[in-house]
C-alpha cells in the first residue's frame, strides 16, 4: 500500500529537471535517504528505474572483466546477481545454500581464501523469495580482511529492518521504493561509501553502461547538476514524501510495528498448522514465506483469496513454486488489520480445502500476541 499523500505527491504539477525547486527537492532525497540508509555517503541518491536497474548500477560500476566476485546464492535474488555480475564480465564465486538459509560467514570466508584477488562480496540482506534474513557485518568484515568491497541488496530491507550501512561497514548498497518504503516501484536507491568511491576512481575500463555510470550521474545528482538523463519528477516527489513518512515514525518504531505484525502473523498461523520456509533465528519480518502443507492447492488458495477476500499474496518461486505463499507486511501494508484479514481468510480457505479448522483459531493466536504487546 501506498500512503495517500504519497499518491497526492505524485499528482502535483510537474518541474524542469533543473528547476531550482527540484534542486532542491533532489537534495531532500539525498538527505531523506541517507537518513534510513544509517548512512554519511554524500554518494547516496536514487538510480532512475526499479530495484534491478540499482543492482546493475552497483554491479557494472564496480565490476571489470575478470574480477572474481563472491556472491551468496540462496534464492531468486542471489542468482540475479550472479547473472548481473557476469554480463558485466566478472567471474561469479558463487556461495550457496539452500533456499531459505543465509550463506554462512564460515562459507564467505573459505570462497575468499580460494580467490586470487577478490573484488567484492555480495550479498541479499532481505530474500524475497525465500523471507531468509542474511546478517550483514561479519561478511564485510571478512570481505575488508581480503582487501574486497562489500555490496548489499537492500531492496526488500531498507524501511523495515535496520540497514545499517555505515555501521556495518557496507560499501556499496541498493534499493527499491515499492517493497517497505511504500513507494510506487520506479526508482532505486543506491549508496556508494569511500571504498567504492576509490575502486570507481581505480578502473582500468570504461563503466559498460552510460545510463548508469554513477560517475556521470553523480554531476547530476552532486553539486556540478549537469544534465544527464532527465529524471523521473513525479517518481522524486513520491519518494520525497515516502521517506519523509519514515522520518515521521522514527526508524525504531517502524522496525518495531513490522517486527510486531510478523510476530502476530505467525503466531495466527501456528494455530493453523502452518509454519514459515526461512530457517528459525533469521526470518524476515516483512516477507513470510509460509509452508503449504501436504493436500492444499497452493494456487487455489491464492486465487481464492483474491477472488473471495480481495487479498493478493504471493506463490514460491524457483524450487519453492507450488510450495510456498508468501506473505508481505511491507511499509504501510505492515498493519493489524490486515495481519487479522489474511489469518481470517486463510482459515475459510483452508476450510475449503477440507482441512479441519476451528473458527476463529488464527485470529485468537494473533490476537494474544497483539494484546501481550506494550502500547505504542
Ligand atoms: C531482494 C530483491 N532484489 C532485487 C529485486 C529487483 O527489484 P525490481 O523488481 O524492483 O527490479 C527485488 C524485487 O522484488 C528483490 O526483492
Amino acid at each position: 500500500m501506498v500512503h495517500p499523500r504519497v499518491l497526492a505527491a505524485m499528482a502535483q504539477p510537474l518541474l524542469g529537471h533543473l528547476d531550482p525547486a527540484f534542486v532542491a527537492m533532489m537534495d531532500d532525497v539525498k538527505t531523506l535517504l541517507r537518513f534510513v540508509f544509517q548512512t554519511t555517503n554524500a554518494l547516496t541518491f536514487p538510480v532512475s528505474g526499479t530495484g534491478s536497474a540499482g543492482m546493475e548500477a552497483c554491479i557494472v560500476n564496480l565490476v571489470e572483466p575478470g574480477d572474481e566476485i563472491v556472491v551468496g546464492v540462496n534464492g531468486v535474488f542471489g542468482t540475479r546477481m550472479a547473472e548481473v555480475i557476469e554480463r558485466a564480465g566478472g567471474t561469479a564465486v558463487r556461495v550457496e545454500a539452500p533456499w531459505g538459509r543465509v550463506v554462512r560467514a564460515e562459507q564467505i570466508e573459505a570462497a575468499l581464501r580460494n580467490c586470487r584477488r577478490p573484488k567484492l562480496v555480495a550479498l541479499v540482506h532481505a530474500e524475497t523469495s525465500t523471507g531468509a534474513w542474511q546478517p550483514l557485518a561479519d561478511a564485510a568484515r571478512l570481505a575488508h580482511a581480503h582487501g574486497a568491497l562489500f555490496l548489499a541488496d537492500c531492496v526488500t530491507s531498507l524501511g523495515g529492518v535496520p540497514v545499517e550501512i555505515d555501521a556495518s561497514e557496507v560499501d556499496v548498497a541498493y534499493s527499491g521504493t515499492q517493497k517497505c518504503l511504500s513507494c510506487p516501484p520506479g526508482l532505486a536507491p543506491v549508496t556508494f561509501g569511500a571504498r567504492a568511491l576509490e575502486a570507481l576512481g581505480a578502473r582500468r575500463t570504461k563503466v559498460r553502461s552510460w545510463y548508469l555510470d554513477v560517475t556521470l550521474l553523480q554531476q547530476y545528482w552532486g553539486e556540478e547538476r549537469v544534465y544527464h538523463h532527465t529524471a523521473p519528477i513525479s517518481m522524486n516527489y513520491a519518494l520525497r514524501e515516502a521517506l519523509r513518512l519514515v522520518a515521521e515514525e522514527g526508524l525504531a518504531p517502524r522496525f518495531a510495528r513490522h517486527r510486531l505484525n510478523h510476530e502476530a502473523l505467525v503466531a495466527g498461523l501456528a494455530a493453523l498448522g502452518l509454519g514459515l520456509a526461512a530457517e528459525v533465528g533469521h526470518r524476515l519480518p516483512m516477507l513470510n514465506a509460509v509452508t503449504v502443507p501436504d493436500g492444499v492447492d497452493e494456487a487455489r488458495v491464492r486465487g481464492r483469496l483474491l477472488a473471495a477476500h480481495g487479498i493478493e499474496i504471493g506463490g514460491g518461486l524457483g524450487p519453492m513454486k507450488g510450495r510456498v505463499w508468501r506473505i508481505g507486511l511491507m511499509g504501510e501494508s505492515s498493519r493489524q488489520s490486515h495481519v487479522l484479514a489474511v489469518l481470517a481468510a486463510l482459515e475459510e480457505a483452508l476450510r475449503a480445502e477440507g482441512r479441519a479448522v476451528a473458527p476463529g483459531v488464527a485470529l485468537a493466536g494473533a490476537e494474544a500476541v497483539y494484546a501481550a504487546a506494550p502500547r505504542a
